[in-house]
């Protein structure tokens, strides 16, 4: 019972920190989307940071390539994006960015190349966030990128189809 409520409230004032450190992302600048499918996140990350330009990647690969033309489409509107259709894997850097959301392909490969991108692109303050923690690769690869990593801290949201959100301690 003390150890759950030990653990309820330490959980509690990392969220509580975690709010307070991204209160200073109002400033975002920079946004980098991995795995842009029909931009509905792009929209609304786009939409949430009205400063912010925003780099999304995907390759559109198989059957997704209608959802090429329809990101292309929803994202007309912004004269603040850059659309590259590449396979992650081939990238080599990500441009500086404040916030970095990876959720294209989850398997642990692509995961930790992405990771190994975003850690060095990310700005003070930034964060990063891995979508679909529920997939065992997704969230080993998350574990073992952050092996040798003391300076960064991580948080499981168990929400939904579960995200990883990873930041430099201050
Ligand atoms: C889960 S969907 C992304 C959803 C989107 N982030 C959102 O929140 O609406 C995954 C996307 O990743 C893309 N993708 C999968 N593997 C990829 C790869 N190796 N390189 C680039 N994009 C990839 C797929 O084409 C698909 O559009």
């Amino acid at each position: 019972m003390f150890d759950n409520k030990e653990e309820h409230h330490s959980s509690h004032r990392k969220i509580l920190k975690f709010l307070v450190e991204v209160s200073q992302l109002t400033n975002c600048k920079t946004i980098i989307e991995a795995g842009i499918s029909t931009a509905r996140s792009a929209e609304v990350l786009l939409n949430t940071c009205p400063d912010a330009h925003y780099y999304g990647y995907d390759n559109w690969e198989g059957d997704n390539v209608d959802m090429e033309a329809a990101a292309r489409t929803r994202l007309e509107a912004y004269n603040r994006t850059t659309i590259t259709k590449i396979d992650t894997l081939e990238l080599k850097e990500f441009p500086e960015a404040d916030l970095i959301y990876l959720d294209a392909d989850h398997s642990t490969k692509y995961v930790t190349n992405e990771l190994n991108l975003a850690g060095k692109a990310l700005r003070k303050n930034g964060i990063i966030i891995v979508h679909d923690l529920f997939f065992p690769e997704t969230f080993k690869a998350v574990q073992a990128w952050l092996v040798d990593k003391s300076e960064w801290d991580f948080m499981h949201m168990k929400i939904g189809m579960e995200y990883g959100i990873l930041w430099r301690k201050k």
